[in-house]
């Protein structure tokens, strides 16, 4: 069987990490625990997360020409992904993410630099990959006019579009419309079905695309009756990047033609392999882990 095509279209960051035992109040001086530049970015991990299960990836995105830039395009290709574009840019640097790590949570802030050199214009010259995507994947890290053309062109070609709208921002009915899956985790659905005013008609048919990821306590597909998908339990070490992981996951289950339940079990098994180990893409499973652990717990794939 061809692989099918999966374009995710979307952030690359270095990842700044500070462990920690204690978290510092504003004002106040801590002793940490250790510190790691690694890989990141909600685009680039949902890109190598679908990548280490075997998908024909491709990722679209904007790096500075610098060093941070260099090592970051490099890996990704060394995850078989295909960076061709991945342009480097001059005019700003590669996107950080400062994370503090504190009892295997996080909390994130991003500074996008390159990311936001992903403009309209340079993905209308790139409208040949999003042809022969057959799923197309995005979040918010890129700026938000990006990702409506990108979901116009997909949209056009017939692509599977999902967006995970992380980090959350308010978002114009016409682009949610236009996508096939939402993926939200519980604060940006509550943020995504309250804070905007969406009239009756407009709320439910959101609500039928959502599929939200809730950490310990699973996966809820919405639909017209909630679906609910429990969680695995495991030894959580970081759970940066699992719901990139999910993303990535449900990406490539859709793209071999899984039915929606079936792409958000394995998508949620595969998320919980990720926390189990240290950084964003370093509990990334590859498919035949994924399998093992599904046949472990006593879950058969249909
Ligand atoms: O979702 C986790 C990611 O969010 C991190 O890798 C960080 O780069 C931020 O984009």
């Amino acid at each position: 069987m061809t692989k099918k095509k999966i374009t995710v279209i979307g952030s690359i960051n270095m990842d700044i990490v500070t462990s920690t035992n204690i978290l510092p109040k504003m004002g106040e001086t801590v002793l940490g625990k250790a510190f790691h530049t690694i890989p990141g970015g909600k685009g680039a991990n949902q890109a190598v997360a679908a990548a280490r299960l075997g998908a024909d990836v491709t990722l679209i995105g904007c790096v500075g020409d610098d060093i941070f830039g260099k090592e970051l395009k490099q890996h990704l290709k060394q995850q078989g992904i295909n960076v061709e574009n991945v342009e480097p840019v001059t005019e700003t640097s590669t996107g950080t993410a400062s994370i503090t790590l504190y009892d295997g949570d996080n909390n994130i802030i991003v500074v996008p630099g390159a990311n936001y050199h992903v403009t309209p214009d340079y993905i209308e010259g790139l409208e040949k990959i999003i042809a022969e995507s057959d799923v197309v994947l995005l979040q918010l890290e890129i700026p938000l006019e990006t990702v409506e053309r990108t979901v116009e062109i997909a949209r056009r070609h017939k692509a599977t579009i999902i967006l995970n709208p992380a980090p959350i921002q308010p978002l114009s009915k016409e682009l949610l419309s236009k996508v096939n899956y939402i993926t939200p985790n519980e604060h940006e659905q509550e943020m995504l079905l309250t804070s905007f005013e969406w009239a009756d008609e407009e709320r439910k048919e959101i609500i039928k695309k959502c599929i939200v990821t809730k950490g310990s306590k699973g996966v809820s597909i919405l639909k017209e009756d909630e679906l609910k998908i429990p969680s695995f339990s495991v030894d959580v070490v970081d759970t940066t990047g699992a719901g990139d992981t999910f993303n990535g996951a449900l990406a490539y289950c859709l793209s071999m033609g899984y039915e929606l339940e079936e792409a958000c079990r394995f998508a949620n098994a595969t998320a919980a392999l990720s926390v189990t180990k240290f950084g964003a893409q370093g509990g990334m499973p590859t498919l035949q882990e994924v399998e093992e652990f599904l046949q472990q717990r006593g879950e058969k794939r249909k």
